[in-house]
């Protein structure tokens, strides 16, 4: 049976990308560490599972170049990489409903459009530049740019309609599944400063560049299988002193007495961490899981009035991840590459995500924001209906019938509660996220919803664990 009680160096919140990462370089300096997960399995918001005989990408996915902490995870863990497909042309649907296909990254649009969305393109990237991913809110145009709505930034700079709604659309439905009304423009900056770029992100074959044989999940599951997990019936994987707990959902965290004040160099310090099913002493406790889960944790005592405040401007978006898979590619035979984009459409995104050494294909399309709010009041067959009617626009009637059909639905997941990741409402980025690292007693907070670079990815949540990491040795190895 699972310990109910144990002492460990380090306990981690979340079994997610982030806190494993963490988990994985304190073990590696010498820390013990318990990593305490809510759900039955490990990686979070990244999941690949089989569904009717299917093998999806339930959650993240994809790789770009410049993720390179994951890039180099990946390599250490043995782990493999592939291209996504992207030979042909792409589609691309006009506002007027008609299909045109085209090659390279800018839409065939009438050239005063094209012409509009290329200045909204350098203006993104030069703000980028100028503000950076590490410290936005730092900016002196920072309280400026974050009490705009991108969605007002965007006609503030341009009267092309067609070329706003295909601006907006990258960070928008694209990145931060919120509508462009209901975020910043500087919460827009970040996101194309964290991927290096606006280019970057409008660089289909940049952005969505490589995916992980065998899935990204793998991962995750591969960094808990050299830790040890404990399912509560069983040491599943892994050394006998296990060090991942599944089943856990962290419940309380205790970390001053009543009457104390935390010191961290205080020889006989802890912290309490309750979870349903293992309880944890330790010195250190980092919190892995997104912003929006925070208030599911009772603090005591409570945290700081700005974190309260902080951890109620911060949300996920929504979207569905729609995968359809086909007997063939069948797109592909028609010259298609399988990646379409439309603003106006209800999936606003469409790509090939067949599998590696798989004679299937598969679709997987993007139902975002108020489009998903839409879909989701309808009946399940409707909704399915709709969204296929979609993908045929893009590619053609065949893909109205695929043989296997799935939705991913964070939304519905009690441990997550959207998609992708967390932003600020309007305002709140350069309000509070100067102190939204900041540690609170023995607590650090790690996700990709804090991240600079790889800000909402996988690679970002590996940085934070990477960071936190590094703090904790750097403060218990001067003690
Ligand atoms: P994550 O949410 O993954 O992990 C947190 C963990 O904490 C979860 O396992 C949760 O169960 C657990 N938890 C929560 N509360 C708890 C509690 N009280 N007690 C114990 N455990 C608790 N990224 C990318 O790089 N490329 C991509 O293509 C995509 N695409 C994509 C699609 C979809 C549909 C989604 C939902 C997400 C993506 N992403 C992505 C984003 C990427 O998946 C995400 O950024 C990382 O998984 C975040 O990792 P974290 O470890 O920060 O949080």
């Amino acid at each position: 049976g699972s310990p109910d009680a144990i002492e460990r160096d380090v306990v981690i919140v979340g079994a997610g990308p982030a806190g494993l990462m963490a988990a994985r370089r304190l073990s590696q300096a010498g820390k013990s560490v318990a990593v305490l997960e809510a759900r039955d399995r490990v990686g979070g918001r990244t999941w690949s599972d089989v569904i009717d005989g299917a093998f999806l990408e339930i959650g993240g996915q994809w790789i770009s170049p410049d993720q390179t902490e994951l890039l180099s995870l990946v390599d250490e863990l043995g782990l493999s990489t592939f291209e996504r497909y992207r030979e042909g042309d792409s589609v691309y649907i006009a506002p007027d409903g008609i299909r045109h296909t085209y090659t390279g990254h800018m839409f065939p649009a009438s050239d005063t459009t094209k012409a509009e969305m290329e200045k909204l393109i350098d203006l993104m990237d030069g703000l980028a530049a100028e503000i950076g991913a590490k410290e936005p809110w730092a900016h002196e145009r920072a309280r400026e740019l974050d009490t705009v709505s991108f969605q007002d930034w965007l006609r503030q700079n341009s009267s092309d309609e067609e070329a706003c709604n295909n601006i907006g659309i990258f960070i928008a439905g694209g990145m931060l599944t919120k509508p462009s009304h209901a975020f910043s423009a500087l919460q827009a900056i970040l996101m194309a400063a964290s991927a290096g770029s606006f280019s970057n992100l409008v660089d289909e074959d940049f952005i969505l560049d490589r995916r992980v044989v065998g899935g990204m999940q793998s991962v995750s599951i591969t960094m808990a299988e050299q830790l040890g997990v404990d399912d509560g019936t069983a040491i599943l994987t892994g050394p006998s002193d296990a060090s991942v707990f599944l089943n856990s959902p962290v419940r309380t965290i205790n970390w001053a007495g009543e009457g104390e004040t935390y010191d961290e160099h205080d020889p006989n310090y802890t912290v309490t961490v309750f979870s349903d099913r293992v309880t944890v002493q330790a010195k250190d406790v980092v919190v892995a899981v997104p912003p929006n889960l925070y208030s599911r944790i009772s603090f005591e005592p409570p945290l700081p009035r700005f974190q309260h405040q902080m951890h109620q401007h911060q949300s996920l978006g929504i979207v569905i991840k729609v995968h359809a898979v086909y007997e063939t590619p069948f797109w592909r035979e028609k010259g298609l590459s399988g990646t379409g984009f439309g603003a106006y459409e209800l999936s606003q995104e469409v790509y090939d995500n067949s599998n590696h050494g798989d004679t299937r294909g598969t679709l997987v399309g993007f139902v975002s924001d108020e489009k998903a709010d839409e879909v989701f009041r309808l009946p399940a067959e409707e909704r399915k209906r709709q969204i296929l009617e979609s993908l045929s626009h893009y590619l053609g009637e065949e893909a109205k019938n695929p043989v296997v059909y799935y939705e991913s639905d964070f939304g519905s997941e009690e441990w997550t509660r959207g998609a992708y990741a967390a932003s600020y409402d309007l305002g709140g980025l350069s309000r509070y996220g100067a102190i939204q690292s900041e540690p609170v007693g023995p607590i650090r907070w790690a996700c990709s919803d804090l991240a600079a670079e790889g800000y909402q990815h996988v690679d970002g949540a590996l940085r934070q664990g990477t960071l936190v990491a590094s703090q904790i040795i750097e403060v218990r190895d001067q003690a």
